[in-house]
């Protein structure tokens, strides 16, 4: 690619600066000053620095959120405070989005990156990707829920929702739960619960298709996925 490329989408400024760098003989590529923007470089077998730092090109970022509540899944928002806003402004030049959208008063999973192709992959409803919600709903969650929702409950628009697994994990006045589902519906676990006659009072997502949660992100805080969860999202997303 183009050197004067590599470092413009590495946020070392435009075009136009970095014909400054350039001139100034600061960028070198493997140990040789390079003055022209347009010359040829392999980021993955050249070393390209500036001011005698190394650049490491990438071309994508992945990063797990444990979305608060009271934050909107957008990268831009007129009112309210979005995902976007609490990342780091090192990774805003890499202009990330969120894969998919948690609601304002959910929290927990939420993954973020500017690879357009995986997040198609993920949210595409033909790969079925499996989504785990803890909820506490308010009622005494039944068997019979259990089996509703292996069959697929009818929502407030007419739709019938593709089979959820319904894991009890405490029941009463108040009931905890496990969800999991493989539709990404509008608002759709409440709407699945509002099928059978109860409320979601606390949303959580625990997991998207083979990736957990780390339990030591608290809410608002976030870290770049490891190569080995990016290998698994990549193999569940091309099946
Ligand atoms: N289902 C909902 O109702 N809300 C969410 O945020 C995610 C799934």
């Amino acid at each position: 690619m183009r050197l004067d490329k590599l470092l413009s989408n590495m946020g070392y400024g435009s075009r136009k600066e970095m014909k400054k760098w350039l001139k100034s003989g600061s960028v070198t590529v493997d140990g040789k000053p390079v003055k022209d923007g347009k010359h040829q470089v392999n980021p993955e077998k050249q070393t390209v620095s500036v001011n005698g730092e190394e650049v490491h090109y990438r071309e994508f970022i992945y990063l797990m959120m444990n979305k608060p509540q009271g934050v909107i899944s957008a990268t831009e928002d007129g009112m309210h405070e979005t995902v976007i806003d609490l990342i780091d402004p090192e990774y805003h030049l890499f202009e990330p989005f969120p894969v998919g959208r948690l609601d304002k008063d959910t929290e927990g999973f939420l993954l973020l990156t500017n690879d357009g192709g995986l997040s198609h992959d993920l949210l595409s409803p033909k790969k079925h990707v499996a989504k785990t919600y803890f909820a506490r709903i308010n009622g005494t969650v039944t068997e019979d829920d259990i089996k509703a929702f292996k069959e697929g409950v009818t929502l407030d628009d007419g739709y019938k929702t593709k089979p959820g697994e319904l894991v009890i994990l405490s029941a009463g006045e108040t009931s905890e739960i496990e969800l999991t589902i493989t539709e990404g519906k509008f608002h759709q676990v409440k709407r699945m619960f509002q099928a059978v006659g109860k409320e979601v009072t606390f949303l959580k997502r625990r997991s998207m298709g083979p990736l957990e949660l780390d339990q030591n992100l608290d809410p608002g805080e976030y870290r770049e996925l490891t190569v080995e969860e990016l290998t698994q999202l990549k193999n569940r997303s091309s099946k």
